[in-house]
């Protein structure tokens, strides 16, 4: 019944340059892998041949999933935030490279566009939030992944929303105890974060 996902929800959007590099990327990932046979049949039914790859993407492949699932994603998902919305290739110049390592190093005009991010996600996440059996933890940290170390998913000062930690939801989901949707205040008003950005010697952020 567990299925934690996380991440590539954002994926219909354009990078910061107008481009949409990461869905060319998986497009051709895709084909390589000849997967496109493997995906949700119902979501690969209503969709276009043309972009049936999209059907590999958490965004469009969800609403066809009938196993209840919990959505546990950063609303400033460092990887998407580093390859969807601000790719090397977007920023030749590296005027982003600072607040990419950083959020307190970006501008105003970076945060708004990271604000941007965040509310595509909860956009995208609004089908899902109403369901009775809907689990879901969305914090406003700077990460990628945070369920697979202890120090993010339960300890005595992981991030929380509410006063509640990722696996205090999940449990709360898992166990049916009641409402079991968190939903974090905007960046930068949580203080329980654990920002984890990779950097690669390059200075770019890994995945
Ligand atoms: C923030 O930085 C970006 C990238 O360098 C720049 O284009 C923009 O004008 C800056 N905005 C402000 C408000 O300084």
């Amino acid at each position: 019944m567990l299925v934690i996902l996380i991440s590539l929800l954002s994926l219909s959007r354009s990078d910061i340059s107008g481009s949409n590099t990461i869905r060319q990327f998986f497009s051709s990932l895709v084909s390589l892998q000849g997967i496109q046979k493997n995906l949700n049949m119902d979501c690969l039914s209503s969709t276009s041949t043309d972009n049936a790859y999209l059907c590999f993407f958490p965004q469009f492949a969800l609403a066809n999933i009938r196993t209840p699932f919990f959505i546990l994603n950063s609303a400033y998902d460092v990887y998407q935030f580093h390859h969807i919305l601000v790719p090397p290739s977007s920023d030749p110049g590296g005027h982003w490279s600072r607040c990419k390592s950083d959020p307190g190093g970006c501008n105003a005009t970076q945060i708004a566009t990271l604000q941007g991010l965040r509310s595509g996600m909860l956009t995208s996440l609004r089908q899902f939030k109403s369901k009775p059996e809907a689990g879901m933890f969305i914090n406003s940290c700077f990460a990628h992944c945070q369920s697979e170390l202890q120090d993010t998913w339960f300890a005595p000062n992981s991030p929380s929303i509410d006063n509640k930690k990722i696996a205090e939801v999940v449990g709360d989901w898992y166990f049916e105890r009641g409402a079991a949707v968190e939903i974090d205040c905007a960046y930068p008003c949580d203080s329980t974060c654990r920002n984890l950005i990779p950097i690669d010697k390059n200075g770019f952020a890994g995945a």
